[in-house]
């Protein structure tokens, strides 16, 4: 890729968490994301595990690893999202945004997965990850239901919540009447 494009396609935000504040876990399927402490003290979360942050220390949540934050003493980071394609089927060597792609094509099922990307039509284990992939809430984004009950369930009680805490629905917009379903059927 051009160092242009590559330097277009890198986000930087710097979050602000306060005092005593979790961001619950969650994953990003299609990027690595990187945090500097830059102000303040708290922790990166991984599912089995904390990483302690004061300035200048480092935590790195890689692509599908469910990560979170938490503030002990108003927490400031920079996060750094950086795309990554990871190979989902290493037999057809498709990745993820090839299968992602077929998905927001309409791919619905295995089948159709299968037909358009030919992923899963080898060794067959990679058919559980392409089912996780199918069943995200988010396909542009791809985020899972589980990861958005979890965000509803720490308080996040609108769409806009949601979107802050998972990235839910900023991209096409689309997903944002199911987030919407799911805040009411699970308040
Ligand atoms: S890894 Fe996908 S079919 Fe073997
Ligand atoms: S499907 Fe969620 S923003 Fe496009």
């Amino acid at each position: 890729m051009d160092t242009k494009l590559m330097k277009e396609s890198i986000d930087t935000n710097v979050y602000h968490i306060p005092t005593g504040v979790t961001v619950p876990l969650h994953g990003h399927q299609a990027h690595d994301e990187v945090f500097y402490c830059i102000e303040g003290s708290g922790y990166g979360l991984l599912s089995d595990t904390e990483v302690k942050l004061t300035v200048g220390d480092v935590f790195v949540a890689h692509a599908g690893d469910l990560h979170g934050l938490r503030s002990d003493d108003n927490l400031h980071v920079v996060a750094v999202m950086i795309p990554v394609d990871r190979i989902i089927c290493r037999c057809k060597k498709m990745s993820y945004s090839d299968i992602q792609k077929a998905v927001v094509n309409g791919a619905r099922t295995i089948d159709d997965i299968k037909e358009v990307t030919n992923a899963g039509t080898g060794c067959t284990r990679c058919i559980k990850e392409i089912e996780e992939i199918l069943i995200m809430v988010c396909k542009c984004k791809g985020v899972s239901k589980d990861t958005i009950l979890e965000a509803i369930k720490n308080g996040a009680n609108t769409v806009e919540k949601v979107s802050d805490v998972t990235e839910a629905g900023t991209g096409c917009g689309k997903c944002k009447v199911e987030v919407q379903t799911l805040i009411d059927t699970n308040k």
